[in-house]
């Protein structure tokens, strides 16, 4: 299962995309997802593509990123006014609840994968068995993309709301902006218990251009670990909260 420089959790993130794309089929229009584990998808399906097993399959990128991995690949690509909805898209997570909610945005671009997976008839979860938690924020915090204008009132905002609050920067000491210009504030809830209500307090929120909360969104999750790759669906339950 891959070279035997990569690392193991390299190895469980590349399983788990590669069994994803085992789901596409030829024709179909694809959302290539952003971060460490969906670049395998886009990765896999130009291969398939190169080698004519895929044929006629265009692409819809999520982050900038994506998109020029995706253009080195040879796929071809969607015009970004998005003319039609998605058949498929296999994008990464950050962490993942038994519901199947997500937090997203440890790449910072939450705001295009949330475009993309609204506009996809069917959302495969790629990762490893390490991002799998039982109650969302445990794990990662969650990020939250705000307009640089009033953002000091923003991260006030989601102090009051019980947030530690960190402001994203890149490595060079910069403050992180992502594709759209926008600052990222990594929130630290701890475990989020009623998450629609923390989705809505957000989401009313001006300034906030979008939270990394996925509520609903995943049709299904994919996991690369020591058991092998896991197909797991939403249970019939609903979501607490
Ligand atoms: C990008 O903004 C994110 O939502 C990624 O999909 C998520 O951070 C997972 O990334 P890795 O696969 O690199 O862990």
């Amino acid at each position: 299962m891959g070279s035997s420089s990569e690392t193991q959790q390299e190895q469980f993130k590349r399983a788990a995309a590669e069994h994803a794309v085992t789901f596409v089929e030829s024709g179909m229009t694809l959302g290539l997802g952003t971060g460490s584990t969906a670049i395998w998808a886009t990765r896999r399906i130009g291969q398939l593509l190169r080698v004519g097993q895929l044929r006629n399959i265009t692409g819809y990128a999520t982050s900038q990123a994506t998109w020029t991995e995706a253009e080195q690949e040879g796929i071809p690509m969607l015009a970004e006014e998005l003319p039609r909805d998605l058949d498929l898209t296999i994008d990464g997570a950050d962490e993942v609840d038994p519901w199947l909610n997500l937090i997203k945005g440890g790449g910072g671009a939450l705001l295009r994968e949330k475009i993309v997976a609204q506009a996809s008839h069917r959302v495969i979860i790629v990762l490893d068995e390490s991002k799998l938690s039982p109650c969302l924020g445990t794990k990662h915090p969650l990020p939250v993309e705000v307009l640089p204008f009033g953002r000091q009132s923003q991260l006030r905002f989601l102090q009051s709301l019980g947030a530690q609050v960190v402001v994203r920067h890149n490595q060079d000491g910069t403050p992180y902006r992502s594709d759209q210009g926008n600052f990222i504030l990594d929130c630290d809830f701890g475990p989020i218990i009623v998450l629609p209500d923390l989705a809505a307090q957000l989401s009313a929120r001006a300034g906030i251009v979008e939270h990394g909360l996925f509520l609903n969104l995943a049709t299904e999750v994919i996991v690369g670990g020591r058991m092998g790759v896991q197909h797991l669906l939403p249970p019939r339950e609903a979501t607490p909260g």
